[in-house]
């Protein structure tokens, strides 16, 4: 059964969301940044995921190890259970010492029935030239583990690849789409997000002026900036009209007013 009072559809908005869990306080991508984010009260959690070398889904950002966790390279060339055992804790804090990496699976067995996720699939997880039938694309194993955890009406697919949301429109029933753009405005990826029928748009928030709001929410389409993590930015953002923001600091919360 679908949990309902966390579905996308019942978020209040503006929404604030936790951009790789509360990233301000704990280790970005990790059970820990997520379950503070949770207890927090947000309604939403970003993460990033890509794949391992033996073709795992694993959460994290950079497309090498060497940032997050003590381990080197590229995590495409590392199997799943030699990236379990890395510290993606003591970067951030010798607090958060021995922290694993975790997959989608654990974040979603904390997340279920408690919060909105957003998942991001990172771009160099897609496979232009994989054909449909792949049963181990990134996109295929998100789809399957949204689909075994019954959290379709609860999960925000984005990425920055359009090939990644293009197949995902194409699966039946996929759950939420979003655009993310980086120096694209409004006008520049409006037929991309109508032909995708995408839920949202999540642009780099610089580039953002209120017609663009208002162009993308016209259309049906929320407006989803990222990442802000100054008072006068997400001001100004609100102002616009915009219907959410990523964050860091869950404490920004503060300046929402859910309608
Ligand atoms: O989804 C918003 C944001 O996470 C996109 O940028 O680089 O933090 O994944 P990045
Ligand atoms: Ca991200």
């Amino acid at each position: 059964m679908q949990n309902t009072s966390v579905s996308i559809a019942s978020a209040k908005y503006p929404m604030l969301i936790a951009h790789r869990g509360y990233r301000a306080a704990y280790p970005e991508n990790t059970l820990s940044a997520f379950r503070a984010a949770v207890n927090g009260g947000v309604q939403m959690i970003e993460l990033d995921v890509s794949l391992s070398k033996d073709r795992k889904l694993v959460v994290m950002h950079d497309e090498t190890l060497d940032r997050t966790t003590d381990g080197r390279g590229r995590v495409c060339d590392s199997t799943l259970a030699e990236i379990r055992k890395l510290d993606a804790g003591s970067r951030f804090s010798p607090d958060f010492a021995g922290e694993a990496v975790p997959t989608l699976a654990e974040v979603l067995e904390l997340a279920a029935g408690r919060v909105r996720v957003n998942i991001e699939i990172k771009a160099e997880a897609f496979e232009a030239d994989a054909s449909p039938e792949v049963p181990d694309t990134a996109e295929r194993q998100v789809a399957e583990i949204i689909g075994y955890y019954h959290l379709r009406d609860s999960v925000l697919i984005s990425s920055f690849e359009p090939g990644i949301l293009q197949r995902f429109s194409d699966f039946p029933n996929h759950p939420a789409l979003g655009v993310l753009t980086e120096k694209l405005k409004a006008d520049e990826i409006l037929s991309f997000c109508r032909n995708i029928n995408a839920f949202s748009w999540n642009p780099d928030y610089p580039v953002l002026d209120r017609r663009q709001v208002q162009l993308m929410q016209k259309e049906g389409f929320r407006v989803f900036p990222y990442t802000v993590n100054e008072k006068d930015e997400i001001r100004r953002l609100l102002e616009m009209g915009v219907d959410g923001f990523f964050t860091d600091e869950i404490r920004f919360s503060q300046y929402l007013n859910p309608v």
